[in-house]
């Protein structure tokens, strides 16, 4: 891995409390693209870095919002890429590859073209394998059971590519299985 990445990852390390996912995401887009791009890499390491940083973010939770919601997937989305605009600009890192990194991550939650589906894929598997607890602890306080449910949904069904679906799919029973034991 090179330099760029691994400061990339130390800055995830040291700044995001579920880091795991982050780097889990970076796995997969690894596994499903052996050749992926430098800008993809660091855009999968980097996708929800937003939520690190307190001042001026909203809740991860909210009654009110639908999992799919495009207006606060945007926002998440173009929040995440701004403090990493931040950071590899801080790294002088090539300037095209800023670009390259903040609009993949810009795209994170919905994909658009073939590397940004990639991301988007990379993303739900993570989120399959590693986030589940996290989401099913947070019930009944924070979210219903009905909530967890529709977010699993949504995480799976925004799958695009066969290969994807095939990973997630046991990953996926599981977490509805883990959700109906409770
Ligand atoms: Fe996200
Ligand atoms: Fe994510």
């Amino acid at each position: 891995m090179n330099k760029l990445y691994q400061k990339t990852k130390a800055w995830v390390e040291k700044t995001y409390f579920n880091a795991n996912h982050l780097i889990r995401t970076a796995y997969w887009v690894n596994y499903l693209n052996p050749k992926p791009s430098e800008a993809l890499l660091i855009a999968a390491l980097t996708h929800d870095i937003e939520r690190a940083f307190k001042e001026g973010s909203k809740p991860f939770f909210s009654k009110k919002r639908k999992w799919d919601d495009k207006a606060s997937n945007q926002w998440h989305s173009e929040r995440s890429a701004k403090f990493v605009k931040e950071f590899l600009e801080k790294e002088k890192a090539n300037p095209c590859l800023i670009n390259q990194t903040v609009r993949l991550i810009s795209h994170h939650e919905e994909g658009g073209w073939g590397e940004a589906d990639l991301l988007r894929d990379a993303d739900s598997i993570s989120f399959l394998e590693v986030n589940v607890p996290f989401f099913i602890s947070r019930i009944p306080g924070e979210l219903s059971k009905k909530e967890v449910e529709e977010k699993f949904n949504y995480m799976f069904a925004r799958i695009g590519s066969k290969k994807a679906i095939e990973i997630a799919k046991p990953l996926y029973k599981k977490a509805m299985a883990d959700l109906n034991k409770i």
